[in-house]
């Protein structure tokens, strides 16, 4: 089998582990998909398990898109290493384990950005905090941040690759902001 098949199966199995949902199983918060927003993120875990799961949830779901793309680039290259990046995406997602139905894909995102240019991804985590600093609405800043992140990947990157991967995983973290983005123009979305 071909090492970037390989990839995208291991990034996809990696990607779709909903760290959110185990947490919440194993620390006694039952399944988060029935609370809050129902999203598996660490935005719903903070809001419905507080600050310590929350920010396990954020740094475990950061952890899987980091070592996918960790994993693809040293041992089969740069090109694989997008390659991770995008499926690690898609793996949170759209997890088979979930029928499909997984996060919303913020914070692996922001990992598999960061790890493929750095720069790149701090811009787009820096537009993050700043409208999440003023409106204190974190599916908001996530909007924001990945309605501009394709054309800050256009710009400072060198890379087709890495551009067309980020307007995929930026696409797929709107459109999964969906039924957010319905709340927000019914000033329904509330703030943390
Ligand atoms: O990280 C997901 C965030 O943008 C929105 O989460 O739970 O408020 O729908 P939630």
């Amino acid at each position: 089998i071909n090492n970037h098949y390989l990839i995208i199966i291991l990034s996809y199995l990696l990607g779709s582990i909903p760290f959110g949902l185990l947490i919440g199983k194993v620390f006694a918060i039952g399944d988060i998909r029935q609370s809050g927003s129902g999203n598996i993120g660490a935005t719903n875990m903070l809001r419905v398990g507080g600050k310590k799961l929350g920010a396990f949830t954020l740094i475990l779901d950061v952890s899987k898109g980091l070592l996918a793309c960790y994993v693809a680039d040293k041992l089969v290259g740069h090109h694989a290493m997008i390659l991770a990046a995008q499926f690690a995406v898609i793996g949170h997602i759209f997890p088979i384990w979930l029928k499909f139905k997984g996060g919303k894909g913020v914070a692996t995102s922001f990992a598999v950005f960061c790890y493929c240019d750095y720069k790149i991804g701090l811009i787009c985590i820096a537009i993050w905090l700043l409208t999440f600093l003023i409106t204190r609405i974190s599916s908001l800043a996530a909007i924001l941040s990945f309605g501009l992140a394709p054309i800050v990947g256009y710009f400072l990157g060198n890379d087709k690759w890495l551009f067309i991967m980020m307007l995929v995983s930026s696409m797929l973290v709107l459109i999964r902001h969906y039924e957010n983005i319905i709340r927000l123009i019914n000033k329904d979305e509330k703030s943390l």
